[in-house]
């Protein structure tokens, strides 16, 4: 990779006030934070990838989880000195950080906002009780409100989550509740269809028949309600379930979604590095004690396996075609090396599931709106 190539660090921050029912992410219960342990213990893991990447600038950091809007101040801005001392900004770099919307998190988005952090990424959910209750989130929609607002304030960029297709939800209370939300302004919103997620609370709800989800047919018409409504405010959908004006798309999750190379610390968290023109994955330990307890002993704290080449492709289309862009494929790409890739190709535009733009000098892939709708199958199709 050229030094050029866009470099991004996701921080994990595992702990939440309380765990949601729907939520598989690696996340534990609150407890008492070690403030030197923990800023201790993701600095030394960000040094480890600093003398592998050094040169480079950060053109993202994004503090996800979990509940990063909980943590200790004093933790993210050591965490962001460290960024700016071991690589340092791209002018303009966009600094991100996850909040719940609770009263005593919105008192500390001004100094979030004083470190440095320049996006907030509120979990709004639902804009409405019931399905906050539903959702087993600790705020009302009230606070939501009140959130967004002081967010508004306190930051320059703000994007905010909803989820939708909950059980009992109508296509009108979507579009209505939908409207209300573009009426705040954000320049982002993620809008996620609810996904029953293996081993979760929602998993056992509903394996014990107390509820289902909407079906398939209502939950494309939510989804299609979703694209009319961003793009007719001006926020038409960039990947899957992200929609943003012009300019405001989440430059870190464009990293994952261009295939370029991300570092990831903190507890369970992923990274994709480029190293000598092949894929390394990484892997941190997950369990919280177990991590804190790596970097205090000086023991390694990742997992890391070269990807195949077959496998570092099957993940550049999956998260290529995510995109409305879709994504770069010329003529040498080692796609065409692989058995019956045109034919396959062919067939999957001939379906109207993919498109190929190979006049233009950069040739694009896409999805189509339909192709978008069923990646997993259009991906099995191309590269099973
Ligand atoms: C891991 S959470 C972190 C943000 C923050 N802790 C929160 O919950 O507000 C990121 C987002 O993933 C989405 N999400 C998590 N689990 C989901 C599921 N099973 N179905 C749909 N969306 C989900 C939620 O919208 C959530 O805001
Ligand atoms: S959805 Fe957010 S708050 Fe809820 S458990 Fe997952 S990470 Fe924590």
């Amino acid at each position: 990779m050229t030094r050029e190539t866009p470099l991004g660090v996701y921080v994990h921050w595992p702990y939440c006030a309380r765990i949601c029912p729907y939520c598989d992410f690696n996340v534990y219960r609150n407890r008492e934070i070690d403030i030197d342990a923990w800023s201790g213990a993701l600095i030394r893991d960000l040094e480890f990838w600093a003398a592998r990447t050094g040169g480079r600038k950060l053109q993202s950091l994004y503090f996800g989880g979990g509940t990063p809007s909980l943590a200790p101040l004093a933790v993210i801005e050591r965490i962001i000195d460290a960024c700016a001392r071991l690589w340092g900004f791209e002018p303009g770099a966009e600094i991100t950080l996850e909040g719940n919307p609770t009263d005593a998190e919105q008192t500390r988005f001004d100094g979030f906002a004083r470190a440095g952090v320049n996006r907030l990424s509120l979990g709004v959910q639902s804009l409405r009780d019931e399905a906050l209750a539903f959702l087993g989130r600790d705020h009302r929609a009230e606070d939501a409100r009140k959130a967004i607002d002081a967010a508004a304030r306190a930051f320059d960029r703000i994007t905010f989550d909803l989820i939708y297709a909950r059980p009992g939800q109508t296509l009108a209370g979507w579009r209505e509740e939908l409207t209300e939300a573009l009426d705040f302004g954000a320049g982002h919103l993620s809008l996620y269809q609810l996904t029953i997620e293996p081993g979760t609370a929602f998993a056992r709800a509903v394996e014990k028949g107390r509820w289902a989800p909407p079906d398939e047919e209502l939950c494309a018409d939510m989804f299609d309600a979703a694209q009319e409504l961003t793009s007719a405010a001006g926020l038409p959908a960039y990947e899957i379930s992200n929609h943003a004006r012009p300019g405001e798309q989440s430059r870190h999750n464009l990293i994952y979604w261009t295939y370029g190379d991300y570092i990831g610390v903190g507890p369970g968290a992923h990274g994709r590095l480029t190293m000598e023109g092949a894929r390394l994955a990484t892997e941190t330990l997950a369990k919280p004690q177990d991590y804190l307890a790596a970097a205090a002993k000086g023991a390694p704290m990742h997992a890391q396996t070269m990807l195949s080449g077959e496998e570092a492709m099957t993940e550049r289309f999956s998260m290529g075609l995510r995109l409305v862009r879709g994504m770069r494929l010329n003529a040498d790409d080692p796609f065409f090396q692989t058995d019956g890739a045109r034919d396959k190709l062919n067939r999957l535009i001939a379906d109207g599931l993919l498109a190929y733009d190979e006049t233009a000098s950069k040739a694009t892939l896409s999805a189509t709106p339909d192709g978008r709708r069923i990646l997993n199958r259009v991906l099995y199709e191309l590269l099973g």
